[in-house]
């Protein structure tokens, strides 16, 4: 879209909010957008959620936009709730009233174990999101495990996080050229951020870590649903 200054909003969907991976990775989408002119603001779902005053601004914030970026983490393979909240909230009001112009929405998933495909029903959620409140859409990015980053920007992250930047920069770029994010992209953020063998070994080192304090123990111990007679 050449000549015309994108407004782009990040809408943050973790508890964790400023600390999130979920912000790390979105930060640097807007960054890498701002690259290319656009304008920002960013969002927390969880904030705005919580009050009719916080629900208005979101409306008010998302009617202004040109490009939302939802980001979120993995929850029990779907959305948090408040993420599903905010999304039937804003297909509802924009049933009734929504910008003339065309907006396009893209959404990013992080989650905590190492498969990409973890997150195909979350992106799957945000797609019928899309066509529900009829924003175009412009695509998904998986990436896992998010855990990997744990709320770090990603510029600091490292060689672990060489893939996901790589891949949020082509997309920024597809974005800024009024295209979806290509498939370059969506394999980019597929790729495990570290190998899956060592993912296993530091995850298996953790839990067994944690499993030596005594009260973890004594609940690790408990069957509740088990049948006593
Ligand atoms: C309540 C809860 C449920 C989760 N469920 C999943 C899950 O089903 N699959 C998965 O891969 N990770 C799951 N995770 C891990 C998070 O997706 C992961 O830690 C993510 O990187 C957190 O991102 P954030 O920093 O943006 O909040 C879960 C975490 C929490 C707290």
């Amino acid at each position: 879209m050449t000549g015309h200054l994108q407004r782009v909003l990040l809408l943050i969907g973790s508890p964790r909010g400023s600390q999130s991976t979920s912000a790390s990775l979105g930060s640097y989408l807007l960054s890498e957008m701002e690259k290319q002119g656009a304008e920002t603001g960013v969002i927390n779902l969880y904030q705005y959620m919580k009050s009719d005053v916080g629900r208005n601004d979101l409306m008010d914030a998302v009617n202004q936009a040109d490009i939302l970026v939802f980001v979120s983490p993995l929850y029990i393979d779907c959305l948090p709730a408040p993420v599903i909240a905010a999304l039937e909230m804003i297909r509802d009001r924009r049933m009734v009233a929504q910008p003339p112009w065309r907006q396009r929405l893209i959404a990013l998933v992080n989650s905590g174990f190492p498969e990409p495909e973890q997150n195909t029903t979350a992106l799957a959620i945000y797609k019928q999101f899309a066509k529900e409140a009829e924003f175009g859409w412009a695509g998904g990015l998986a990436f896992a495990p998010g855990a990997v980053i744990n709320g770090k920007p990603l510029g600091d992250a490292g060689f672990v996080a060489r893939n996901a930047r790589k891949s949020l920069e082509i997309a920024a770029g597809a974005l800024a050229r009024g295209g979806p994010v290509p498939s370059g992209a969506v394999k980019l953020a597929d790729k495990p951020l570290v190998p899956i063998w060592m993912f296993l070994l530091n995850a298996n080192r953790s839990w067994k870590h944690q499993v030596k304090d005594p009260a973890v123990w004594k609940e690790m111990e408990k069957r509740p649903f088990r049948k006593t007679n």
